[in-house]
């Protein structure tokens, strides 16, 4: 019978994650100095992240304003052709304001080349892009994001928010994934 997918190994605690979110808000409340920033959490994976580091951002006595989009990419996770749909329109007008596009992960790069043109469009001042995840080896869209979190390998990567199958999302850590075909993907 063949294994099941499985938790592997725990990449960064949640004393880690914290740590570099406070070196991240330092980097972002220097960049932006008194500008005001509205702060776009791409939903789902990124809502654990974009709560932390809000509040890191507060420590620095920056106070964005907040508001969330949903976007999908068709397709499996582990194929680079998908295409990216929105599903969840922003409650705040863009125009004329810096935003901050927050996202779990920066993976073929689509979902976040999509957002920000979509951004720009909507006549966003500016778009800057903060991610707690990167995998450069998966790039597909030529972005690399304004603030990361970590790099990582070619991993599937759950917890702290980001999930397998809608589990996993509560794990205060970042672990990895173990697939029975070892492909490091789903
Ligand atoms: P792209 O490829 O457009 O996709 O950069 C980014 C989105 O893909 C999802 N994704 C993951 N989700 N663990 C997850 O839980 C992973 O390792 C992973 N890699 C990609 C995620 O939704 C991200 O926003």
């Amino acid at each position: 019978m063949s294994a099941m997918p499985h938790l592997d190994q725990e990449l960064f605690s949640a004393k880690e994650i914290r740590a570099r979110i406070n070196a991240l808000a330092e980097d972002i409340a220097r960049d932006y100095g008194t500008d005001e920033i509205l702060a776009i959490s791409i939903l789902k994976g990124s809502f654990v992240f974009t709560a932390d580091l809000i509040r890191a951002l507060a420590g620095h006595q920056v106070h964005p304003l907040v508001d969330f989009m949903t976007l999908s990419s068709y397709g499996s996770r582990s194929t680079s052709s998908g295409t990216v749909t929105l599903h969840h329109e922003l409650s705040l007008p863009v125009d004329g304001h810096r935003v901050l596009l927050i996202d779990d992960i920066l993976d073929t790069g689509l979902t976040l080349q999509t957002a920000c043109q979509l951004l720009t469009r909507q006549g966003a001042r500016d778009v800057r892009t903060c991610v707690l995840l990167d995998k450069p080896s998966r790039r597909v869209a030529p972005i690399t994001a304004n603030y990361t979190g970590f790099q990582i390998e070619n991993v599937f990567v759950v917890g702290y928010g980001l999930d397998y199958n809608n589990r996993y999302r509560h794990l205060p850590g970042l672990v990895s994934m173990k697939f029975e075909d070892s492909s490091g993907a789903p």
